[in-house]
Protein backbone atom coordinates (compact mmCIF):
# COMPACT_ATOMS: atom_id res chain seq x y z
CA UNK A 1 0.00 0.00 0.00
CA UNK A 2 1.45 3.65 -1.33
CA UNK A 3 -1.32 5.74 0.57
CA UNK A 4 -1.31 7.41 3.63
CA UNK A 5 -3.00 6.01 6.77
CA UNK A 6 -2.08 7.13 10.58
CA UNK A 7 -3.02 4.73 13.54
CA UNK A 8 -2.15 6.24 16.07
CA UNK A 9 -1.65 4.64 19.70
CA UNK A 10 -1.78 6.70 23.09
CA UNK A 11 -2.01 5.90 26.61
CA UNK A 12 -0.46 5.89 30.09
CA UNK A 13 2.90 3.78 30.70
CA UNK A 14 2.55 -0.17 30.88
CA UNK A 15 -1.11 0.03 29.39
CA UNK A 16 0.48 -2.13 26.70
CA UNK A 17 0.93 0.35 23.60
CA UNK A 18 4.45 -1.02 23.19
CA UNK A 19 2.69 -4.63 21.97
CA UNK A 20 -0.04 -3.61 20.30
CA UNK A 21 1.81 -1.18 18.02
CA UNK A 22 3.94 -3.95 17.04
CA UNK A 23 1.47 -6.07 16.32
CA UNK A 24 -0.80 -3.94 14.36
CA UNK A 25 1.80 -3.20 12.77
CA UNK A 26 3.39 -6.42 11.94
CA UNK A 27 -0.27 -7.48 10.63
CA UNK A 28 -0.63 -4.65 8.14
CA UNK A 29 2.73 -4.23 7.28
CA UNK A 30 3.05 -0.57 8.08
CA UNK A 31 5.84 1.15 9.60
CA UNK A 32 6.14 1.71 13.69
CA UNK A 33 7.72 4.60 15.45
CA UNK A 34 8.09 3.97 19.24
CA UNK A 35 7.92 7.58 20.19
CA UNK A 36 8.84 7.13 23.64
CA UNK A 37 12.46 6.00 22.58
CA UNK A 38 12.83 10.08 21.39
CA UNK A 39 12.13 11.10 24.71
CA UNK A 40 13.80 8.43 26.58
CA UNK A 41 16.94 8.93 24.46
CA UNK A 42 17.08 12.58 25.33
CA UNK A 43 16.41 11.65 28.93
CA UNK A 44 19.47 9.22 29.43
CA UNK A 45 21.92 11.52 26.90
CA UNK A 46 22.30 13.76 29.92
CA UNK A 47 23.54 17.12 29.53
CA UNK A 48 21.43 20.07 28.28
CA UNK A 49 17.91 17.88 27.05
CA UNK A 50 17.02 20.43 24.38
CA UNK A 51 20.29 20.69 22.66
CA UNK A 52 20.07 16.68 23.15
CA UNK A 53 16.70 16.29 21.54
CA UNK A 54 18.29 18.46 18.83
CA UNK A 55 21.41 16.44 18.16
CA UNK A 56 19.54 13.36 18.70
CA UNK A 57 21.52 10.45 16.76
CA UNK A 58 20.74 6.87 15.09
CA UNK A 59 23.09 5.57 17.83
CA UNK A 60 21.19 7.83 20.51
CA UNK A 61 18.19 5.88 19.66
CA UNK A 62 20.02 2.44 19.72
CA UNK A 63 21.15 2.33 23.21
CA UNK A 64 20.42 -0.59 25.58
CA UNK A 65 19.28 1.78 28.46
CA UNK A 66 16.55 3.11 26.94
CA UNK A 67 13.87 0.45 28.48
CA UNK A 68 15.03 0.80 32.07
CA UNK A 69 12.20 2.26 35.00
CA UNK A 70 15.13 5.54 35.05
CA UNK A 71 14.98 6.18 31.62
CA UNK A 72 11.33 6.45 31.80
CA UNK A 73 11.24 8.85 34.23
CA UNK A 74 13.81 10.85 32.96
CA UNK A 75 12.02 10.61 29.84
CA UNK A 76 9.07 12.30 31.55
CA UNK A 77 11.02 14.71 32.94
CA UNK A 78 12.31 15.84 29.52
CA UNK A 79 9.15 15.88 27.64
CA UNK A 80 7.32 18.60 29.99
CA UNK A 81 10.06 21.21 28.01
CA UNK A 82 8.70 22.46 25.27
CA UNK A 83 11.34 23.02 23.24
CA UNK A 84 12.65 19.30 23.64
CA UNK A 85 9.02 18.43 22.27
CA UNK A 86 9.06 21.37 19.19
CA UNK A 87 12.79 19.89 18.48
CA UNK A 88 11.22 16.17 17.76
CA UNK A 89 8.04 17.31 15.84
CA UNK A 90 8.88 17.23 12.70
CA UNK A 91 10.27 13.85 12.94
CA UNK A 92 7.41 12.67 13.98
CA UNK A 93 4.60 14.60 12.06
CA UNK A 94 6.85 13.06 8.57
CA UNK A 95 6.43 9.88 10.41
CA UNK A 96 3.15 9.80 10.61
CA UNK A 97 2.37 10.94 6.98
CA UNK A 98 4.88 8.81 5.17
CA UNK A 99 3.28 6.64 2.13
CA UNK A 100 2.68 3.01 2.72
CA UNK A 101 0.92 3.40 6.31
CA UNK A 102 2.36 4.06 9.96
CA UNK A 103 1.44 3.59 13.74
CA UNK A 104 2.93 5.50 16.13
CA UNK A 105 2.38 4.95 19.82
CA UNK A 106 3.16 7.61 22.54
CA UNK A 107 0.69 10.09 24.91
CA UNK A 108 0.15 12.85 22.21
CA UNK A 109 0.46 10.89 18.62
CA UNK A 110 -3.37 11.88 18.09
CA UNK A 111 -3.78 15.00 19.99
CA UNK A 112 -0.65 16.79 18.29
CA UNK A 113 1.36 14.75 16.03
CA UNK A 114 -1.13 13.51 13.70
CA UNK A 115 -4.85 14.95 14.44
CA UNK A 116 -5.67 14.00 11.75
CA UNK A 117 -4.76 10.27 11.79
CA UNK A 118 -7.34 7.29 10.69
CA UNK A 119 -7.38 5.58 13.65
CA UNK A 120 -6.70 6.66 17.02
CA UNK A 121 -6.76 4.15 20.21
CA UNK A 122 -5.95 5.20 23.59
CA UNK A 123 -4.91 2.27 25.28
CA UNK A 124 -5.23 2.43 28.87
CA UNK A 125 -5.32 -0.20 32.29
CA UNK A 126 -6.00 1.07 35.92
CA UNK A 127 -2.51 1.79 37.80
CA UNK A 128 -2.52 -1.41 40.00
CA UNK A 129 -2.49 -3.50 36.91
CA UNK A 130 0.05 -1.62 35.00
CA UNK A 131 2.18 -1.51 37.83
CA UNK A 132 2.12 -4.96 38.76
CA UNK A 133 2.64 -5.47 35.04
CA UNK A 134 5.84 -4.03 35.36
CA UNK A 135 7.06 -5.54 38.61
CA UNK A 136 6.90 -8.93 37.11
CA UNK A 137 8.47 -7.66 34.10
CA UNK A 138 11.56 -6.49 36.45
CA UNK A 139 11.12 -10.42 38.31
CA UNK A 140 8.15 -10.01 40.45
CA UNK A 141 9.50 -11.52 43.91
CA UNK A 142 12.96 -11.19 42.77
CA UNK A 143 12.79 -7.27 41.45
CA UNK A 144 14.81 -4.90 42.45
CA UNK A 145 12.12 -2.74 43.65
CA UNK A 146 8.72 -3.22 45.99
CA UNK A 147 5.38 -3.92 43.70
CA UNK A 148 4.58 -0.69 45.78
CA UNK A 149 7.87 1.64 44.54
CA UNK A 150 7.11 0.51 41.36
CA UNK A 151 2.95 1.58 41.86
CA UNK A 152 4.55 4.93 43.24
CA UNK A 153 6.54 5.93 40.19
CA UNK A 154 3.98 4.59 37.69
CA UNK A 155 1.46 7.00 39.61
CA UNK A 156 4.16 10.04 39.55
CA UNK A 157 4.86 9.18 35.98
CA UNK A 158 0.76 9.57 34.83
CA UNK A 159 0.27 12.71 36.87
CA UNK A 160 3.65 14.37 35.42
CA UNK A 161 2.48 13.18 31.88
CA UNK A 162 -1.24 14.73 32.39
CA UNK A 163 -0.57 17.24 34.34
CA UNK A 164 2.34 19.06 31.91
CA UNK A 165 1.26 22.46 30.02
CA UNK A 166 2.43 21.36 27.06
CA UNK A 167 0.91 18.42 25.11
CA UNK A 168 -0.15 16.55 28.28
CA UNK A 169 -1.53 12.73 27.98
CA UNK A 170 -4.76 12.89 27.15
CA UNK A 171 -7.39 10.85 24.75
CA UNK A 172 -8.20 12.43 21.31
CA UNK A 173 -11.96 13.44 21.29
CA UNK A 174 -12.31 10.84 18.20
CA UNK A 175 -10.07 8.07 19.84
CA UNK A 176 -11.65 4.80 20.68
CA UNK A 177 -10.27 3.56 24.22
CA UNK A 178 -9.24 0.11 24.58
CA UNK A 179 -9.03 -0.90 28.43
CA UNK A 180 -6.56 -3.98 28.76
CA UNK A 181 -7.26 -4.21 32.64
CA UNK A 182 -8.70 -7.17 32.43
CA UNK A 183 -8.03 -8.26 28.66
CA UNK A 184 -5.30 -10.82 27.71
CA UNK A 185 -2.03 -9.60 25.49
CA UNK A 186 -3.73 -11.81 22.48
CA UNK A 187 -7.14 -10.08 22.95
CA UNK A 188 -5.98 -6.27 22.93
CA UNK A 189 -3.94 -6.79 20.12
CA UNK A 190 -6.78 -8.86 18.15
CA UNK A 191 -9.29 -5.96 19.27
CA UNK A 192 -6.93 -3.38 17.95
CA UNK A 193 -6.68 -5.07 14.77
CA UNK A 194 -10.14 -5.29 14.49
CA UNK A 195 -10.25 -1.48 14.96
CA UNK A 196 -8.14 -0.79 12.32
CA UNK A 197 -9.29 -3.42 9.54
CA UNK A 198 -12.89 -1.76 9.62
CA UNK A 199 -11.06 1.45 9.53
CA UNK A 200 -9.03 0.47 5.70
CA UNK A 201 -12.41 -1.25 4.76
CA UNK A 202 -14.26 1.97 5.26
CA UNK A 203 -12.00 3.53 3.67
CA UNK A 204 -11.40 1.36 0.86
CA UNK A 205 -15.62 0.70 0.54
CA UNK A 206 -16.71 1.89 -3.04
CA UNK A 207 -18.33 5.35 -3.09
CA UNK A 208 -15.63 6.00 0.57
O1 LIG B 1 5.93 5.38 26.26
P1 LIG B 1 7.18 5.46 27.15
O2 LIG B 1 6.96 4.87 28.52
O3 LIG B 1 8.39 4.92 26.49
O4 LIG B 1 7.41 7.05 27.34
C1 LIG B 1 8.38 7.56 28.21
C2 LIG B 1 8.05 9.01 28.57
O5 LIG B 1 8.24 9.85 27.43
C3 LIG B 1 6.62 9.26 29.02
O6 LIG B 1 6.48 9.08 30.41
C4 LIG B 1 6.35 10.67 28.58
C5 LIG B 1 7.24 10.87 27.39
N1 LIG B 1 6.52 10.80 26.11
C6 LIG B 1 5.86 11.93 25.69
O7 LIG B 1 5.82 12.91 26.43
N2 LIG B 1 5.24 11.96 24.48
C7 LIG B 1 5.25 10.87 23.68
N3 LIG B 1 4.65 10.93 22.48
C8 LIG B 1 5.92 9.69 24.08
C9 LIG B 1 6.53 9.68 25.33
Amino acid sequence: MTRIFTVAIDGPAAAGKGTISRAVAAHFGFAHLDTGALYRAVGVKGGDPVAAAQSLTTEDLARDDLRTLEAGQAASQVAVIPEVRAALLDFQKRFARRPGGAVLDGRDIGTVICPEAEVKIYVTASAAVRARRRWLELGGDAAPKAYDTVLAEVEERDARDMGRADAPLRAAADAVTLDTSDLSQDAAVAAAIALVARALARRDAPGA
